[in-house]
């Protein structure tokens, strides 16, 4: 039997959450580490070196490579270099031997999430899998979490919005630090992506990291990591978003929401260019283009104390306004085709056409919820409209209370109203989710906060609920 034979996939096709690579040149070794693997019921593959491991990856898509470090060939470096600029997902955890600590180290900065000193027992293995995977379900990934570097298009016509692309297409280039602000869902995100893939480091990682996600304490261990035992619950050594960003960029969202302690750290880093892991000894240092987001006046913050004002200048080297949806009317009907013929696309569906009353309709809307709820209401229109056009009855607002003139939604929404179903659909899906708001809200394709919103609303327009919350 040949090695590739002997290594080849023990279980296939399953969740690539249930797969692990193990890449080690040493048979015997490879071999324990596969039925340790696959005794805690992973499907698993082995690979004899890093150029092995690397055409596996795309075949196999592991969701955790444990590798050796001294191997021919592609050596385990090499390999975390490679795994972190093409699959930036995976997890990876280097095995290595006491006198190669240093590397270990290094290890780290290129993307490993931990090391295995030689020699381990197979619980010590089988503990680690099972935190890190622990971690990866909890959304605080030990490894650079589930994001695409690629950008999505920008569709614009709106000749403010034409120059400032043309604009940050300048800037991209530069390592200067961005901020970007502008009403929620007028596509911050989306231009900090444009910046990240237009700029040298398109090819390195871009990590986001949503400041008002988390309560401070997360926050600040998801920015900085933690040595294992920093403090309670800190079970495992884990790597911040600064390590983990290190030679890309580095999207820091809602920047108004942290708090005025991390600030001052994050200051230390945008300063001095490294970062002090919580409970580690030596500060690590960091390469990384920051990015900010906010929709709040950022220096109104400072004026009212509540931001940093040389924080506020570290960020402000160049800023952006994005401007709302609604003045750039003209960009409407242009997004509104788009964003149905996708959804209609994606549901298998023939794209509808939309009518000249649903356009003129869509142009009188207030869009609190920007690009964001557009797309929401377009997504929803495609599936009331059947096989029709898309009319104005298909496409009620998101935001309560809504048009620029008068407002179209009634006080007291009537039984069976669109708005009704929304709601119904809305508590039924929390109830299907036991009140995770977040993962309601991705099955429902919203962002968390248009869900927050619209219970604010359901409570404000309260009425006795007449839905079984089964
Ligand atoms: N010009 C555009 N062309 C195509 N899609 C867009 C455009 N602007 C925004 N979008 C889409 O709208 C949605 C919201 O954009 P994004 O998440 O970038 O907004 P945001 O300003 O970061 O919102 P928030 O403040 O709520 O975080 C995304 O799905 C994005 O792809
Ligand atoms: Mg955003």
């Amino acid at each position: 039997m040949n090695e590739r034979e002997k290594n080849g996939p023990l279980v296939d096709q399953r969740d690539e959450s249930d797969r692990i690579l193990i890449v080690d040149d040493d048979p015997s070794m490879r071999t324990a580490l596969m039925e340790t693997v696959k005794r805690l019921g992973y499907a698993v593959e082995g690979a004899v070196d890093g150029s092995d491991a690397m055409e596996r990856l795309v075949r196999f898509r592991p969701w955790l490579v444990l590798t050796d470090l001294r191997m021919p060939r592609l050596s385990g470096l090499d390999l975390i270099k490679e795994i972190r600029s093409r699959a930036p997902q995976v997890t990876i955890v280097l095995m290595t031997a006491y006198g190669t600590i240093e590397t270990a180290v290094e290890a780290m900065k290129l993307g490993a999430s931990e090391y295995l000193l030689k020699p381990f027992s197979m619980d010590v293995l089988e503990r680690m899998i099972v935190s890190l995977k622990a971690g990866r379900e909890d959304g605080l990934p030990a490894g650079p979490p589930v994001q695409s570097t690629e950008s999505r298009a920008i569709l614009t016509q709106d000749p403010g919005m034409v120059r400032l692309l043309s604009t940050i297409e300048g800037v991209a280039a530069s390592q200067a630090t961005v901020l970007i602000h502008g009403e929620s869902g007028t596509g911050k995100e989306l231009l900090a992506r444009f910046i990240h893939a237009r700029s040298p480091r398109a090819h390195r990682p871009f990590i986001a990291v949503n400041c008002a996600a988390l309560p401070d304490g997360l926050l600040e261990s998801e920015l900085f990591g933690h040595e294992r035992g920093a403090f309670t619950g800190a079970l495992i050594k884990k790597i911040g978003k600064f390590e983990m960003a290190h030679t890309g960029t580095l999207l820091l969202d809602e920047i108004s929401e942290m708090n005025l302690p991390l600030q001052a750290k994050l200051l230390r880093v945008l300063q001095e260019r490294e970062v002090d892991r919580i409970g580690g000894r030596d500060p690590v240092p960091v390469n990384i283009r920051v990015i900010a987001t906010t929709n709040r006046a950022l220096y109104r913050e400072v004026e009212a104390g509540r931001f940093r004002e040389d924080l506020y200048y570290r960020l402000n080297v160049f800023p952006i306004t994005v401007p709302p949806l609604r003045e750039r009317a003209i960009d409407i009907p242009l997004l509104a085709r788009n964003f149905s013929t996708q959804s209609a696309l994606r549901n298998g569906l023939t794209p509808p056409t939309l009518s000249d009353d649903a356009l003129a309709h869509l142009q009188r809307l207030a869009w609190k919820g920007n690009v964001r709820e557009l797309e929401n209401v377009m997504e929803r229109a495609v599936l009331l409209a059947g096989d029709g056009a898309i009319l104005p009855e298909h496409c009620p607002a998101d935001t309560c209370g809504d048009t620029v003139g008068q407002p179209v939604r009634p006080q007291h929404p009537a039984n069976g109203s669109l708005w009704e179903m929304e709601r119904e659909l809305i508590f039924k899906t929390l109830a299907r989710v036991k009140d995770n708001r977040t993962h309601a809200a991705k099955e429902l394709g919203i962002s968390i906060r248009t869900l927050r919103n619209k219970l604010r609303e359901y409570r404000e327009c309260e009425r006795p609920l007449s839905i079984p919350m089964s």
